[in-house]
């Protein structure tokens, strides 16, 4: 079959679930994964054709879609700071909101924004070890690349979901990082948490039921309530457990980073104040949502 015919095929098939755009954007992903086309195929070769043992992963890829499975479940992969990530329903998609907290740190780190643990010299301060602690890893996206992209750092993630770890564990071996995991709740840390961190990061669950109705019904349908939701009673119960363990467990000038509810952004903002933390920063996201807060020890 010509594979213009089968992008025609998708359009057809997919019109009215998604935006033309974004079936644009499934099509080229799938012939990329599936069959390593690059997305200008058929601009190039637009008379390509394809083998029925080929077109078969792609209208199974097809029928998935058609039920709103996300694509990097079908496909078992995403992408994460042009870095690869095995996903699967266990775990939550890594996000680009989510870069951009990582960005962040990497940033600051760079620029050497703050005092390094048991900095003494300016030399110790450019070689000594980082170390970083990532709360509610899911598939280890933010622990794995900071990882990678901060030599001098030693990482430790936790999650309460094994599901995920194994998840994360396999993406930390993948991406050849060593990371720390742990089987914990954050809720309620276990003695051997209780160490010195430079850097706290978290995305922690923060949508609130009454958003459910805001999000797309492959999000809901598919990706774990654990990763996503907290009640309305109590939406900024995590932060309150994050922050308080921040205080006690960074080192004097360590920095919490943290993704947040982009309406609560005033209320984690004071969780941070009647903590301690100054130098508190509220930043947006590229949907110029306020999405990242970040705050030092005093
Ligand atoms: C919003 S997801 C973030 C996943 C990943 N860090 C990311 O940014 O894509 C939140 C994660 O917190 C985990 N989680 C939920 N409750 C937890 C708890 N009590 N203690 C630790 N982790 C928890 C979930 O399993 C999920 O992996």
């Amino acid at each position: 079959m010509l594979l213009q015919e089968i992008k025609t095929i998708f359009h057809k098939e997919l019109e009215g679930i998604y935006p033309k755009e974004e079936i644009d954007a499934f099509f080229y992903r799938c012939i990329e994964h599936y069959l390593g086309f690059e997305r200008f195929v058929l601009v190039v070769r637009p008379n390509t054709t394809v083998t029925m043992e080929e077109e078969q992963p792609l209208f199974e890829a097809l029928a998935q879609l058609k039920q709103e499975r996300p694509l990097q479940y079908i496909l078992g992969t995403a992408h994460f700071m042009d870095m690869e990530f095995a996903v699967n329903e266990d775990v939550l998609i890594p996000r680009p909101e989510t870069e951009e907290l990582v960005q962040w740190i990497m940033d600051d780190v760079k620029n050497q924004t703050y005092d390094i643990r048991n900095q003494t010299s300016e030399i110790e301060h450019r070689t000594s070890e980082i170390r970083i602690l990532d709360i509610g890893t899911g598939s280890g996206c933010i622990a794995i690349a900071l990882a990678k992209y901060i030599p001098n750092a030693k990482v430790y993630a936790l999650d309460i979901s094994e599901k995920a770890l194994d998840v994360a564990r396999k993406n930390a071996k993948a991406n050849t990082v060593d990371v720390t995991f742990l089987k914990q709740s954050i809720l309620e840390p276990e003695p051997e948490l209780a160490l010195e961190f430079d850097i706290i990061v978290s995305n922690p669950p923060y949508v609130r039921e009454l958003e459910k109705k805001e999000i797309k019904k492959n999000v809901t349908d598919h990706e774990p309530h654990l990763a996503l939701f907290v009640s309305d009673d109590d939406p900024l119960l995590f932060y309150r457990a994050i922050t308080h363990f921040a205080n006690k467990n960074l080192t004097k000038k360590g920095s919490l980073y943290l993704e947040i509810n982009q309406y609560l952004g005033v209320e984690t903002q004071a969780l941070l104040k009647a903590h301690n933390f100054s130098e508190i920063e509220l930043r947006k996201d590229i949907f110029g949502n306020d999405r990242m807060l970040k705050g030092t020890v005093k």
